[in-house]
């Protein structure tokens, strides 16, 4: 992998997000090289990049319904990273499952975070459901993503604690913390 110096590694990264963009902006204060962000709706990690200086592409998905044109809207998505020289595609909070073309157009390049330890509660309600199941330890997990949703090969993960009382809001808070550090150094890990 090319080098700009001993310490800074040079892969273009793009990231895709939905949410608060809590996670992008941990990666964004942790110098990673973020050419783009794209998110599928109006959210807040638009802002999050923008005041990091970093072009953010609203990719808008019109549909949530049965009708909705998973490899039409994933060849938009892709079309908005080439557009930046995208090399590696990093998920942070994405709430759009991608077909098949970005799986090929990069191959074991796609990383994304998971609010729980995978295999267990995988899905958009994994710290719900782990709260639901009475389970005393949860976590994080940083993996590659492939086609199948939450399946692929796991590449850190760290557990946090479920505490007497706890909401989905407090678990999930203290998860991202542990995300916050967590996925800025297992992306740092996997371009170095
Ligand atoms: C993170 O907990 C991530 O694991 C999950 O969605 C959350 C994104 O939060 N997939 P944010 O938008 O980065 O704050």
């Amino acid at each position: 992998m090319p080098r700009k110096d001993d310490t800074v590694p040079v892969m273009r990264i793009g990231v895709l997000a939905s949410g608060g963009g809590s996670n992008l902006e941990a990666i964004l204060r942790g110098g990673l090289p973020v050419v783009a962000v794209v998110v599928d709706r109006a959210c807040g990690a638009t802002a999050v990049a923008e005041a990091a200086g970093v072009p953010a592409e609203l990719v808008r998905r019109e549909t949530f319904d049965a009708d909705f044109d998973r490899a039409a809207y994933t060849e938009r998505v892709l079309d908005a990273l080439q557009l930046h020289g995208v090399e590696l595609v990093v998920m942070a909070g994405f709430g759009t499952i991608l077909d098949k073309q970005i799986h090929d157009a990069f191959p074991g390049r796609i990383l994304n975070t998971h609010p729980a330890l995978l295999p267990s509660f995988p899905g958009w309600h994994a710290v719900d459901d782990a709260l639901a199941a009475g389970v005393k330890v949860t976590g994080c997990t940083v993996h590659l993503a492939t086609l199948e949703v939450d399946s692929g090969p796991i590449l850190a993960q760290e557990a946090v604690p479920v505490l007497d009382g706890d909401t989905a809001e407090t678990l999930h808070e203290r998860i991202k913390e542990v995300e916050h550090r967590l996925y800025p150094e297992t992306i740092r890990q996997f371009i170095s």
